[in-house]
């Protein structure tokens, strides 16, 4: 089976969003990928899954390293400026710069990293492989920043959300009953 974009299984998702950096023969440029995975924590490990067709793809083939920014809550303008335009036709970073979008340079890759996002994680191409109609690029992390107290953005249904009541774990008695029921069925 399909799960098509914008059905109901694929908003049953609930993603946060990469701005993914690079520079390579499309120049320098960002694009926004929903599809970003964290996959190992020693080391750290990051994939991103980009279309064919993305600037970005062409990007990483070629220099076979790409920057993480986790976008920030604050960050959804961005965030639909990079996903909202190919770096084919726009220069992006040029356009988001004189917008007052703020990048930092990699300190070992050459793409910058966005200001403001929750982490910066400079990754170097580790492998990649196509799965359906997208590629998946798997990027070991070879240096990387987190910036505490900047929540990221969540992205669901084709719209930004923000963090909000923090769901609480049921009463200590519920919470007893539930554990002797698991010890019961120990193996
Ligand atoms: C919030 C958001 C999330 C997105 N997630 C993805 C994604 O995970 N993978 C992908 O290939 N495209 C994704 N896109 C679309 C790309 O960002 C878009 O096609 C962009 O123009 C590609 O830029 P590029 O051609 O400059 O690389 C997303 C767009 C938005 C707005």
């Amino acid at each position: 089976m399909d799960i098509p974009y914008g059905s109901t299984a694929h908003h049953a998702f609930v993603t946060n969003v990469g701005l993914v950096t690079s520079t390579g023969p499309q120049g320098e440029n960002i694009m926004a990928a929903e599809w970003t995975h964290h996959l190992s924590y020693k080391p750290g490990i990051i994939a991103v899954c980009l279309g064919p067709s993305k600037a970005t793809t062409e990007n990483i083939r070629a220099t076979k390293e790409f920057g993480v920014s986790i976008a920030a809550e604050n960050q959804n303008v961005l965030s639909s400026l990079a996903g909202g335009y190919s770096g084919k036709k726009v220069k992006k970073m040029d356009a988001l710069r004189e917008l007052g979008f703020r990048f930092v340079p990699g300190k070992v890759i050459k793409a910058p990293l966005v200001e403001g996002a929750a982490i910066h994680v400079e990754c170097r191409l580790m492998e990649e492989r196509v799965y359906g109609d997208h590629i998946l690029f798997v990027g070991e992390a070879v240096e990387g920043t987190d910036f505490e107290g900047i929540l990221p953005v969540i992205y669901n249904r084709g719209k930004y959300w923000k963090f909000g009541d923090q769901i609480q774990k049921p009463p200590e008695e519920e919470l007893n009953r539930i554990k002797a029921v698991m010890e019961k069925h120990a193996k």
